[in-house]
């Protein structure tokens, strides 16, 4: 007779045995499947008699149901195992540093344009803008410069290849030509032909000039500025650019001296100097430092800005009657005010794109300026 004892513990040594969910499956189908052992025994309990029956069926049943149950444990147990293991080979190391993400930098062009922006915004100032790529109308001729002026030699323009010459038209391309602007100015006649007055902008922005050397890039930065209203005088020029000038360089000392010049878009014409200390630095070498009359003992002045009262001709040029409408504009390289705050000497090195100068003379993204926090402050 078979002993199902024997083959319960047999079975149930191999399933505990199993390495893996497929010799596990092997062995359910070995065992229990159709053609399985125990479901074979299970069948002869047909052909038995019924006193057999009676006696054997409950040993093969629990033989069946041992076997079963072996089996689903083992697989729980394999399942988990499994599981754990994953868990582990898949856990993520919270306490690694993080891998440093490499951050860019503001341009110190950008930086000083938001800074001048910033103390322009709490003077009432409003940023315009204007095409780089201008007519003469608007760059020369609108600014008090006819096409006989030497200015329009003076600046020397990149022109664009003139289609109407190009066809063979010999006058009337005035105002047509095409030019990369050599100033800021043009912004000037846009706003007042736009806006009309009373103005009060600035107009950050790219100009263009055929020069190139340690201090003159072919393309840098100038900000104009423009007020008109009805009784703007000199007066407005010389307190909005000591009060720009000394929040722009965060010192209280700076001193301005104007100087008569001439423009032709403005009338008078007034060139602005700032007063400077020499200092030496560690290397020895002498620096500038803005503030105190250039006239102490030890000082100097240097060249700032151009501005005056607009001319009559040029307000009325813009469409603006020019015995109701006054007012003063300005002009001022970008990029000359960052080499003075921040100390850089060669200009050229602002348009390189050599990310060691950027890392060294850069600003942090995140380095909002505000008046009241400091325009310049460093994050
Ligand atoms: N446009 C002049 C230049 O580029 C600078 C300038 C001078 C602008 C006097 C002005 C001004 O608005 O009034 O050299």
């Amino acid at each position: 007779m078979t002993d199902y004892k024997t083959l319960e513990r047999e079975a149930s040594g191999r399933i505990e045995a199993a390495s893996d969910l497929a010799a596990l499956e092997a062995l359910r189908v070995e065992y229990l499947g159709k053609q399985g052992s125990i479901s074979g025994l299970l069948k002869t309990l047909g052909a038995m008699s019924p006193e057999d029956r009676q006696a054997k069926a409950p040993a093969i049943q629990s033989l069946r149901q041992a076997v079963s149950e072996a089996l689903a444990e083992r697989r729980e147990a394999m399942e988990a195992a499994l599981l754990e293991a994953r868990l582990a080979s898949e856990r993520v190391d919270l306490t690694l540093p993080a891998p440093e993400t490499p951050g860019g930098s503001v341009h110190p062009v950008s930086q000083v344009m938001d800074e001048l922006a910033e103390v322009f915004a709490d003077l009432g100032f409003s940023v315009a803008t204007g095409p780089e790529i201008e007519d003469d109308w608007h760059n020369f001729t609108a600014l008090n410069m006819p096409e006989s002026h030497p200015a329009r030699a003076m600046h020397d323009t990149f022109y664009f290849p003139d289609q109407d010459h190009a066809q063979g038209a010999t006058d009337g391309a005035q105002g047509h030509r095409t030019l990369l602007r050599t100033h800021t100015s043009p912004v000037q006649v846009r706003t007042m032909l736009s806006q009309g007055a009373p103005v009060r902008i600035i107009a950050p922005g790219r100009v263009y000039r055929s020069d190139s050397d340690a201090t003159h890039t072919p393309m840098f930065h100038q900000i104009e500025g423009l007020v008109i209203d009805r009784d703007i005088h000199l007066g407005h020029l010389k307190w909005t650019l000591e009060t720009f000038l000394k929040a722009f360089f965060e010192r209280e000392d700076i001193v301005l001296r104007l100087r008569p010049s001439y423009f032709p878009f403005t009338e008078p014409s007034v060139e602005v100097d700032v007063g400077f200390a020499i200092e030496s630095g560690q290397d020895g070498k002498g620096r500038r430092v803005l503030g105190g009359s250039g006239d102490a003992p030890g000082h100097g002045w240097m060249e700032l800005l151009g501005s005056g009262m607009v001319n009559r001709r040029v307000i009325a040029m813009s469409g603006l009657d020019p015995d109701e409408w006054q007012g003063f504009a300005f002009g001022v390289g970008v990029d000359r005010l960052a080499m003075l705050k921040y100390g850089m000497d060669d200009l050229r090195a602002f348009f390189d794109g050599d990310v060691r100068w950027l890392r060294h003379y850069g600003f942090s993204a995140f380095d909002q300026p505000t008046l009241s926090g400091g325009v310049g402050a460093r994050a």
